[in-house]
């Protein structure tokens, strides 16, 4: 291990793991360490100064992170995602909320050794929000990081209080104690909107529809679409959303009036996305058999983000709109994928 700093990435066998770890590489100036559940896939092992194969929910995943390495950021991207949580909520607490609680004691004891406070990077969600109706959602329109936050699944419950346990941690964190605190925790949040990337499927979201649909289509295979086809909800595109959590990183601690942030760049609905498939690559069939309980899940989340705070904190604005995300970003990569 060099003497550089690292980036320790939890979860980075997952979709913005395998996509925030080209980018850290790519960048050149840390190591990266790696933990999931998973042995990483030989792209990500490759590219990383030690991958541990550990749960995050456990003190002893943590204390594998080689000793001499000087972490100075954790992206903690382990999690269950929504609807997986929604049929196993007790595991869903546990990866969600024990998982981030170890990844805050070990920034926390980590910073003493660094001599520095250890940034932890959140990935939240637009499940975090919670609209009581569709009527409420409608005259909600943009929702900004205050309002509706009231979640309705486990997921977002515990998005919900993750996003309140690191801002404990940073701000408040043994407030009695008569000890000398280590330097600290820096916690900072992003609530994501769905994500969708040209490379690889998600799995146990309740936006995954549209990239579901997306491959689908590339494959030239109908797809039957689990939600209304005028349900709208935000998204964005994978290297945007690897952009928005590393300029967040980077912002300078003044810059910042909040530790939660809302982003995002898009909100089509399954049929006006099916617009943009069905032009570039018909059929691009597109059916609904709609799933009563997903359904009821995205209709709780606003149809779109107000991000003003990043846009004015930290200088955020999405790379791509839905015509970019589309027909620049996704159509050609993944045409290429399914070609090869
Ligand atoms: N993908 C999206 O649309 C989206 C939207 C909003 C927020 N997020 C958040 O972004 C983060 C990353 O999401 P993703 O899309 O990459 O999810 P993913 O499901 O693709 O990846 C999650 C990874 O975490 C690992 N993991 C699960 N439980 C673990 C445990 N106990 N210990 C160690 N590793 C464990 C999994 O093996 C997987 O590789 C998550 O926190 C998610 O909640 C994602």
């Amino acid at each position: 291990m060099s003497g550089r700093m690292t980036a320790l990435v939890t979860g980075a066998n997952g979709e913005l793991g395998h996509a925030l770890i080209a980018r850290l590489v790519e960048e050149g100036s840390r190591d990266v360490i790696a933990i999931d559940l998973r042995e990483p896939d030989a792209s990500i092992a490759s590219k990383c100064a030690q991958v541990i194969v550990g749960d995050v929910t456990q003190r002893t995943t943590f204390e594998q992170v080689n000793p001499s390495a000087r972490v100075d950021s954790v992206f903690h991207l382990a999690a269950l995602l929504s609807t997986a949580s929604e049929k196993n909520p007790e595991r869903a607490q546990s990866v969600n909320v024990d998982g981030l609680i170890q990844a805050l004691t070990f920034a926390m004891a980590h910073s003493a050794r660094v001599d520095r406070r250890v940034k932890v990077l959140f990935p939240s969600s637009i499940a975090a929000y919670g609209v009581a109706s569709l009527e409420a959602k409608s005259a909600l329109g943009a929702a900004n990081e205050t309002q509706a936050s009231e979640p309705t699944t486990m997921y977002g419950l515990n998005k919900r209080y993750g996003e309140q346990l690191g801002c404990y941690f940073s701000e408040r964190y043994r407030q009695l104690s008569t000890e000398a605190n280590p330097p600290g925790v820096d916690f900072r949040s992003i609530r994501y909107p769905g994500i969708i990337s040209a490379f690889t499927l998600p799995t146990g979201g309740t936006s995954d529809y549209l990239p579901e649909y997306l491959h689908a289509a590339a494959q030239g295979k109908p797809y039957a679409c689990f939600v209304r086809g005028d349900t709208r909800v935000p998204f964005m595109a994978m290297p945007d959303a690897v952009r928005a959590l590393l300029m967040l990183e980077k912002a300078a601690p003044e810059t910042l009036t909040q530790r939660v942030y809302n982003v995002t760049a898009c909100n089509p609905t399954p049929v006006e996305f099916s617009k943009l498939l069905q032009k570039a690559l018909p059929p691009a069939a597109l059916s609904f058999d709609v799933s009563a309980a997903r359904q009821r899940i995205v209709d709780s989340w606003p149809e779109q983000l107000d991000d003003q705070a990043a846009r004015k904190d930290w200088g955020w604005a999405p790379t791509m709109g839905l015509d970019e995300m589309v027909n620049e970003y996704l159509l050609p990569n993944v045409v290429a994928r399914y070609a090869r």
